[in-house]
């Protein structure tokens, strides 16, 4: 939802301007194109050049700098952004804005756009609770500026209380909730299956595997922010339902899921199969706990069902299936094989011996590649920007027919 976007980063002084580094790396890895535009003070914590390289374009801090590029910079600008952040937002710039003073060149940039502008303030507690700030965050919101509250906890000057720049995961996604009002995928119905499945063995042993769920329910929460009705089917995980769900289905076995998966198949649009089912599940289950002896103790396994491969066989034309494929040798020839195999619009390949991707991690590394043969590899993103690429990869298939 990022790609073709253009984001305006207002960049005031404080120490909180790393984390805005951070920010705009962040959006870089979304395909967005960033602007940064910085404070003479926001000079003196980062120096121009690192939001330069991170952003790939310019850095603007002098009104009166010439700048080949736009024609007249600050106004170029406002109309260039389709989001405006204002990050850290300092009690100065919080005046500023709120009072119509344009001095310089973020001031007089924020004044002139028609964007959204979202605030993040960043400043001491003491500063941050004035009256004169809060009255002036108030006009703000009455203009209609959104703002990131900030949150609480131990200050750069030593004080404790609220007025932390919010963290990055925070402000990334009250950027991608302004972006998706439009809702890209209202209406649409979206299955998705997540985490690990559980197969008892008897009644305090069961084989599993490491999902966590993180991937599966990042997709499920962003789903939700595009509009679409989604129902998440979920093997056990330790995570907390997402909100604005159609349905959340709990199972424990792969079996279960695949009984779910069949009575809900017929009315949804997508099919996303995140989860890690297991391929096996022991022969037998034993009522009572299985005693140990001294002789070792075969373990006999049954088939589960391929739930994917069988979507694969049973999809109708409009709808759209997407797998998972965690590898850890010839990953993209076992992924692609998994792609023919279950008979996948698009296959989502994760290495799991990289550092950083596949299971548990926040993060995830991946390539996709679709029906068409068609692939893009992705670099290492949190599995929370990972899930609106994916979608987007969607959105797109559905717009090609
Ligand atoms: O949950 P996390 O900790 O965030 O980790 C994310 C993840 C690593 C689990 C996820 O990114 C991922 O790769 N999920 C698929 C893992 C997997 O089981 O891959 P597979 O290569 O064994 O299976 C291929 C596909 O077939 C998957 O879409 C799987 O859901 C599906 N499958 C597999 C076996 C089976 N019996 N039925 C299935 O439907």
């Amino acid at each position: 939802m990022l790609k073709g976007k253009t984001i305006v980063i207002g960049v005031s002084g404080g120490i909180a301007v790393y984390k805005v580094c951070d920010v705009v790396s962040r959006l870089k890895k979304l395909n967005a194109t960033v602007h940064v535009i910085m404070t003479e003070a926001a000079t003196e914590f980062v120096a121009p050049l690192t939001f330069q390289s991170l952003s790939q374009q310019p850095v603007v801090v002098d009104m009166f700098e010439k700048v080949e590029k736009w024609d007249i910079e600050h106004i170029a600008l406002a109309k260039a952004a389709d989001i405006f952040l204002v990050a850290p937002a300092t009690a100065n710039i919080i005046g500023k804005m709120a009072n119509g003073i344009a001095d310089d060149m973020l001031s007089t940039t924020v004044m002139a756009t028609k964007a959204p502008v979202l605030v993040a303030p960043a400043m001491n507690t003491n500063m941050y609770d004035n009256p004169i700030v809060q009255k002036n965050i108030k006009s703000l919101k009455e203009f209609g500026y959104q703002f990131i509250e900030p949150e609480s906890g131990r200050l750069a000057c030593g004080d404790m209380g609220k007025g932390k720049l919010a963290d990055v995961d925070t402000i990334i996604q009250a950027i991608n909730r302004e972006l998706i009002k439009d809702q890209p995928m209202k209406g649409l119905k979206v299955l998705i299956t997540a985490g690990p499945t559980r197969e008892p063995l008897d009644p305090v042993r069961y084989l599993t595997n490491h999902s966590s769920g993180k991937m599966g329910y990042a997709i499920a929460e962003a789903a939700v922010l595009k509009g679409a009705e989604v129902t998440l089917i979920s093997g056990p995980v330790t995570l907390r339902e997402p909100t604005g769900l159609k349905d959340f289905v709990q199972i424990q076995t792969a079996e279960e899921m695949f009984s779910i998966v069949k009575e809900n198949l017929s009315e949804q649009d997508i099919i996303i199969k995140s989860a890690a089912v297991a391929d096996y599940r022991p022969r037998y289950y034993r009522d009572n706990k299985i005693k140990k002896s001294d002789e070792d103790l075969e373990l006999q396994l049954n088939r589960n069902p391929d739930i994917l491969k069988w979507i694969g066989m049973h999809k109708e034309d409009h709808q759209i299936i997407v797998g998972f494929a965690a590898e850890t040798n010839d990953v993209m020839e076992n992924g692609i094989k998994k792609l023919k195999a279950k008979q996948t619009d698009l296959i989502v390949i994760n290495d799991i011996t990289k550092a950083g991707a596949g299971f548990k991690s926040d993060t995830n590394k991946v390539t996709l590649v679709h029906k068409d043969g068609n692939e893009k590899s992705y670099p290492l993103m949190p599995k929370k920007d990972l899930a609106h690429i994916i979608l987007e990869n969607i959105i797109d298939i559905r717009k090609d027919g």
